[in-house]
């Protein structure tokens, strides 16, 4: 089966986001996240940890970029251009410097832009002050079942969880709360919440256990940086997490603990209330349970 799908093994390499205040943004990362800051360009500027990364550009409003994805090697990065373009969807040029000459972009039916190619770069220097690898990003849609068929169809995501799982398999016609996808066998690298509008979700950094979760939180409370979720334990993908947002109102989660799923284990199924969004207590919910 992992033949068959060349995305087959991807990790989210980095994000680039836009923002109409993007200096003060970048001082955020770099205060909150400890990243190191370079302008690229006028107006662009590239955030770099060990593990993680990001490019920030000034623009019109706050938001999503693209989502840039590392996959395996030049022959599936191949094979992935190819399998789409035989699917009939549209090939557009890499926005990243970070990624090599193959890379090529491709833009979801809400018009989220990915991205997949080869790092230019091993990331192998400097030592975050608290660790936790750029790990997953998640959008918000008003019309999730296209976007479902076009990551599972078209880029070869693989469904892990279901939230309101009646509604996709059931014949109540209705639309899934939420859907998890993993691209490795990492839970999920992406996921998707119904909601009353589109785009960037929160996007999460993995950290390695519970202890780190903890210095996180320590942390952002120095900075004075409120939690405004968590901690708690996510049901779809049981791990642990808090959440906070960055000077652009974006949320970001450090997460610890992500299950992994093999890529033949069958999705499964949760009710959309708050105990699935959270096992320890209350819900963020993008849309009414
Ligand atoms: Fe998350």
């Amino acid at each position: 089966m992992a033949d068959r799908r060349p995305l087959w093994p991807a990790r989210l390499h980095h994000l680039g986001l836009v923002s109409a205040d993007a200096d003060a943004l970048v001082g955020f990362y770099q205060r909150v996240l400890g990243y190191d800051a370079e302008e690229l360009t006028e107006g662009r500027w590239r955030l770099r940890g060990r593990e993680r990364e990001l490019l920030v550009s000034q623009g019109a409003r706050a938001g999503l970029g693209f989502a840039a994805f590392a996959v395996e090697d030049g022959a599936r990065l191949a094979a992935l251009r190819a399998d789409i373009e035989a699917k009939g969807a549209g090939i557009e040029a890499s926005p990243s410097p970070l990624l090599g000459d193959d890379a090529f972009a491709i833009k979801d039916p809400d018009g989220n832009a990915l991205v997949f190619g080869l790092p230019r770069e091993a990331r192998d220097g400097g030592a975050d002050a608290l660790c936790g690898r750029l790990q997953h990003f998640v959008v918000t849609s008003t019309a999730i079942r296209p976007m479902m068929a076009f990551y599972e169809d078209v880029l070869g995501f693989v469904l892990s969880d279901v939230v309101d799982g009646e509604a996709r398999d059931g014949d109540g016609g209705g639309d899934p709360a939420a859907v998890f996808y993993r691209s490795d066998p990492e839970h999920h690298s992406f996921a998707i919440f119904r909601a009353d509008h589109g785009g960037l979700d929160h996007h999460a950094y993995e950290s390695g256990c519970w202890n780190d979760i903890r210095d996180w939180a320590d942390h952002l409370s120095a900075l004075r940086v409120p939690m405004f979720w968590g901690p708690g334990r996510h049901g779809p993908g049981n791990n642990l997490f808090v959440m906070f947002r960055d000077a652009d109102g974006n949320a970001l989660e450090i997460s610890a603990e992500l299950e992994e799923m093999p890529i033949d284990m069958a999705h499964r199924q949760w009710p959309h209330d708050a105990r699935t969004l959270n096992l320890w207590g209350d819900a963020w919910f993008r849309s009414e349970p």
